[in-house]
């Protein structure tokens, strides 16, 4: 009988172990966003969700550079099964490799050997680069093989109202990154789209005013209506994290 009280509470501690939401991205995501009083809409998921959200994202990186800095493998590390990883990169992986490689850009996929395409270039010595999609199914893989419920989410769209009138096209990323989510049986989270809706609805003063500095970079106010439309767009989907939403 006095067993029963101690082995009680070990066994509720693993049947209820709350889950955790760890973010990887630039910082579009990033509590202080570009800091200079932007925010990124991590900040904001906690209003959203009722699991703790760990932000793992810094700025200005891209998937490769989040790759050779780590920083996947430092979040694998501290994973547990039934946690989540929601990862969203795309702003700073599109410029090109030549002539000068800034560090941060994917080798671009080309025909015939498509996302299995390689790069080879110089930063801090010879690099072979990966293109986007591998970046993202590698780290992908490295949660699941963990027990972890992936998430691949687009990134944040710009300013969509700075000509005077609503434009939204998907960029090359948004494929790529719908492409990466199937062959890593992750969740597609189409967040710029969900955007896309958000700020055509609010129309052009409510959304320029979210944007101080650049076309890239909310406001706080900016970035809660931006965490607000990735948790739109995780309705659509069938991750295990919508039972999480904080209605
Ligand atoms: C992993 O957990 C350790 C210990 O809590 C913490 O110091 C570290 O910052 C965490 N790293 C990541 C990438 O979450
Ligand atoms: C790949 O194929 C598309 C359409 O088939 C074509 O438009 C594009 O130029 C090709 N790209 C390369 C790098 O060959
Ligand atoms: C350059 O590469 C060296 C050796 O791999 C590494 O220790 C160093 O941190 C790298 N520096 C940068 C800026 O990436
Ligand atoms: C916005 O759209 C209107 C009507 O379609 C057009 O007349 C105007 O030139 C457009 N303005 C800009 C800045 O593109």
């Amino acid at each position: 009988m006095l067993i029963f009280p101690f082995i009680l509470p070990v066994f509720l501690s693993f049947a209820f172990a709350v889950p955790k939401v760890y973010l990887a991205g630039d910082s579009t995501m990033v509590a202080t966003g570009n800091n200079d009083g932007t925010a990124g809409w991590g900040a904001f998921l906690p209003e959203f969700l009722t699991l703790p959200v760990i932000n793992e994202a810094v700025a200005g990186r891209s998937a490769r550079s989040f790759t050779r800095e780590g920083r996947f493998g430092a979040i694998a590390n501290n994973v547990t099964n039934g946690d989540f990883v929601v990862i969203e990169f795309g702003h700073n992986d599109g410029n090109p490799l030549v002539p000068v490689d800034n560090g941060r850009s994917d080798c671009s996929p080309i025909n015939g050997t498509g996302y299995d395409t390689t790069c080879t270039t110089t930063y801090n010595g010879t690099e072979y680069v990966l293109t986007y999609t591998r970046y993202l199914t590698n780290a992908a893989l490295l949660y699941r093989a963990r027990g972890v419920n992936v998430i691949i989410s687009t990134a944040t769209t710009n300013n969509l109202w700075e000509t005077g009138n609503f434009t939204y096209s998907a960029n090359r990323f948004v494929q790529y990154a719908r492409d990466a989510a199937h062959e890593s049986s992750s969740t597609f989270v189409d967040h710029g789209q969900a955007m896309a809706d958000a700020y055509k609805a609010l129309g052009p003063s409510a959304v320029d005013a979210f944007y101080p500095h650049d076309h890239t970079h909310t406001s706080p106010a900016g970035a809660e209506v931006v965490a607000k439309a990735f948790v739109t767009a995780l309705e659509y989907t069938k991750s295990k994290l919508k039972k999480y939403i904080d209605n």
